[in-house]
């Protein structure tokens, strides 16, 4: 049932090339992306993003997706917050919901919130007959298939995967987006799970980091844009299933208090690929190695090529475009935490105190 592998979670981040193309299936259609759901985007003025754990982290994503690709403003909100914080949801806005399992009790109350307050309510979910997707107006699927392991993988990567295709559909229907950079967007979507096949290549090397990363009590992760989210993705993960203490930040808050903790025993992981805002996160780098810290950058060919003098060790993803890099990098923070987690030995599929489905607030 592992098919091979030790934990269902290494097989689950094994199936990524696949359940990613399948989900690439379900949205796409020629040169267009087809939602399996309809919903008009030019009509709605604001998107509040609600989830727990790694879904609320999709949504960080997104917020930067929909922003630039379709100039939408997004809130995101983590839901236990958001229920009982009386927020106002305006007639014109749209509220959308992110779970896995589709039966989180406070995302459901959050749900439950903003029924009939927002223009819509929209659901991501995996389990398409969960409590979730019935309570929903629109239900967009993620197609990864039944997820054992507790922390996500594969279901976080097919939420991104959804979540790009709605802002891509949303930038189309508000005329931002033309056919031929609708076509190009496609183009680079088909390409991701060759591109995850190629990202899982590093497997060896985490493997091998992870007797370090194992000694650490206390490990930071840095990224700037949509890989500061990506940071909290990696430190999540870590947390999880090795129970190392890991904080995000984004890579420019660094002097604002984080960096009175480096010295020579904090490995620093630094998601940076090669992208408009790639100097800035490298001289963020080089401020924690000039104080010892311990710096693993994660990063491609041509970043590695310019930034890889005096840091700890270098981790080389495949080059991607950076609209696409944070579902490609999502699997070296998931590799990081696997293999720590395998190497102090702890329950990678059932971390102690932790459930697959909260249900109870
Ligand atoms: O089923 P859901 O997506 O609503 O679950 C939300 C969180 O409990 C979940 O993402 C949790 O953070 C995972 N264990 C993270 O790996």
């Amino acid at each position: 049932e592992k098919a091979g592998h030790k934990h269902f979670m290494a097989k689950e981040i094994h199936e990524q090339p696949q359940t990613l193309a399948d989900v690439i299936a379900a949205y796409t259609d020629g040169d267009r992306i087809v939602p399996p759901a309809a919903y008009d985007w030019a009509a709605t003025d604001r998107v509040q993003m609600v989830a727990c754990g790694t879904a609320q982290i999709a949504c960080s994503v997104a917020k930067y997706w929909f922003e630039s690709l379709a100039r939408l403003p997004v809130d995101v909100d983590i839901a236990s917050e958001y229920r009982y914080r009386e927020g106002p949801v305006g007639a014109d806005n749209t509220a959308l919901f992110v779970s896995q399992s589709g039966e989180t009790a406070d995302t459901l109350a959050a749900l439950r919130y903003a029924k009939g307050k927002a223009r819509a309510i929209l659901a991501v979910v995996n389990v398409a007959e969960s409590t979730i997707a019935r309570d929903s107006d629109v239900v967009f699927p993620i197609h990864a298939g039944v997820e054992v392991g507790v922390a996500s993988t594969k279901a976080f990567v097919n939420q991104l995967a959804v979540l790009l295709s709605l802002a891509i559909h949303a930038g189309v229907q508000r005329g931002l987006i033309d056919a031929t950079r609708e076509a190009e967007l496609v183009a680079g979507f088909r390409a991701l799970p060759g591109l995850i096949s190629s990202a899982l290549a590093i497997e060896d090397r985490c493997e091998a980091l992870a007797s370090r990363l194992a000694e650490a009590s206390d490990i930071l992760f840095l990224g700037r844009g949509p890989m500061y989210p990506m940071a909290h993705e990696g430190a999540l993960k870590l947390k999880e299933i090795s129970y190392i203490h890991a904080e995000a930040y984004a890579s420019g808050e660094l002097k604002h208090g984080p960096i009175a903790l480096v010295d020579k025993t904090l490995p620093v992981v630094v998601f940076a690929p090669m992208d408009a805002i790639f100097d800035k996160t490298i001289s963020n780098m080089q401020e924690v190695m000039a104080r010892d810290g311990q710096v693993l950058l994660v990063t491609d060919a041509q970043g590695a090529a310019q930034a890889s003098d005096g840091v700890w060790e270098v981790l080389t993803m495949p080059r991607v475009d950076p609209i696409f890099a944070p579902i490609v990098y999502a699997v070296p923070a998931q590799l990081l935490a696997y293999h720590t987690a395998v190497q102090k030995g702890t329950d990678v599929d059932q971390p102690r105190n932790l459930a697959k489905s909260v249900t109870v607030e």
